[in-house]
């Protein structure tokens, strides 16, 4: 990582974030089709949700597990773009009122209240799929080529992790559940995507079949311990924090952590989680300290 993000010598996170927020942001407007682009609908859809003001987490994590690679920003661009667009695609679909019916995300009105379910069902497609013509457009390294890179998105995104894991979370709503159950839909519908998310940088930084282990280790706990905090939040915090309806998942009966294992167990387990997370990036020392700030700033968040 670049001096410039360091004051005394540790990570200055607030300007990194928003450093990378910004190089995320202009990357997507060059890669998205502009809101004119025919049929305008469909990319004013795209755009409206894409550019609400999300945290980019899966991007800068991409872009950071790279950086604890000793790889360049500039190669895992591209992968971290898509990784935003798959996530956004997930967050219109999860919204919708057959999923869990949520009127608001990134603060403001859900894609589906704004344009009609079926505008918000297309530009949920349309951020998958322009996901991996994204992709496409990331240089090939040595122990990656861009048909590892395109197995590890369509993996992650699919129906045995990520869908998997909304699967779960719909039949699991208003059912007795065991941790077991509780730990497979959040390792899917949530951590699949977060550890793709330090994977790909580490692809993109060509890792040693070594450090890729290492980052997945950290990437499967920290992704864990990420949608639990987003369990706590839900009971936390208020809406306009939040950006997205608070209590919803208390109104839906949904499986979650602070339900299963009442609050202070839940944050217990976010704490242990992240520690977890810590000592697997051990093996990296101080090129993962970008990566260690971040996992303790997810830990803290309030949003
Ligand atoms: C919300 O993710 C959905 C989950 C997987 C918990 P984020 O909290 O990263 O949402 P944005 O991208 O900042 O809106
Ligand atoms: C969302 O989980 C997971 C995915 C979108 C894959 P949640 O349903 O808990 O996310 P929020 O709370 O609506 O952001
Ligand atoms: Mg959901
Ligand atoms: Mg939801
Ligand atoms: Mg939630």
């Amino acid at each position: 990582m670049g001096a410039a993000f360091h004051i005394r010598g540790t990570v200055d996170l607030k300007r990194y974030l928003t450093a990378r927020q910004q190089e995320v942001d202009r990357a997507l407007d060059r890669f998205l089709p502009k809101a004119s682009t025919k049929p305008a609908t469909i990319h004013k859809a795209m755009r409206y949700s894409l550019f609400a003001g999300g945290k980019r987490l899966r991007p800068i994590l991409c872009l950071a597990a790279a950086e604890a690679c000793a790889g360049l920003t500039k190669s895992a661009l591209p992968l971290a773009c898509a990784l935003e667009c798959i996530h956004t695609y997930s967050l219109i679909h999860d919204d919708l009122p057959s999923m869990d019916n949520d009127d608001f995300r990134r603060g403001r009105r859900t894609c589906h209240k704004v344009f009609g379910d079926g505008i918000a069902v297309l530009a949920g497609d349309a951020l998958l799929t322009i996901a991996f013509e994204i992709a496409a457009e990331a240089e090939t390294w040595p122990r990656y080529d861009l048909r590892a890179i395109f197995r590890e998105i369509s993996v992650a995104a699919g129906s045995r992790k990520l869908i998997a894991g909304q699967v779960a979370d719909l039949e699991g709503e208003g059912k007795p559940i065991n941790r077991a159950q509780l730990r497979y839909i959040h390792q899917n519908k949530t951590a699949a995507l977060l550890t793709t998310s330090v994977r790909l940088g580490a692809m993109s930084a060509n890792a040693t079949p070594t450090q890729l282990a290492t980052i997945s280790d950290f990437g499967q706990a920290l992704g864990l311990a990420f949608q639990v905090i987003d369990d706590i939040l839900d009971v936390t915090q208020t809406s306009e924090k939040l950006g997205k309806s608070a209590g919803k998942d208390v109104a839906a009966h949904k499986a979650t952590y602070p339900s299963v294992l009442g609050l202070e167990k839940s944050r217990a387990e976010a704490g242990r989680l992240t520690r977890q997370a810590h000592a697997a990036l051990r093996p990296l020392g101080k090129k993962a300290e970008t990566l260690r700030a971040l996992a303790n700033y997810l830990l803290e968040r309030e949003y």
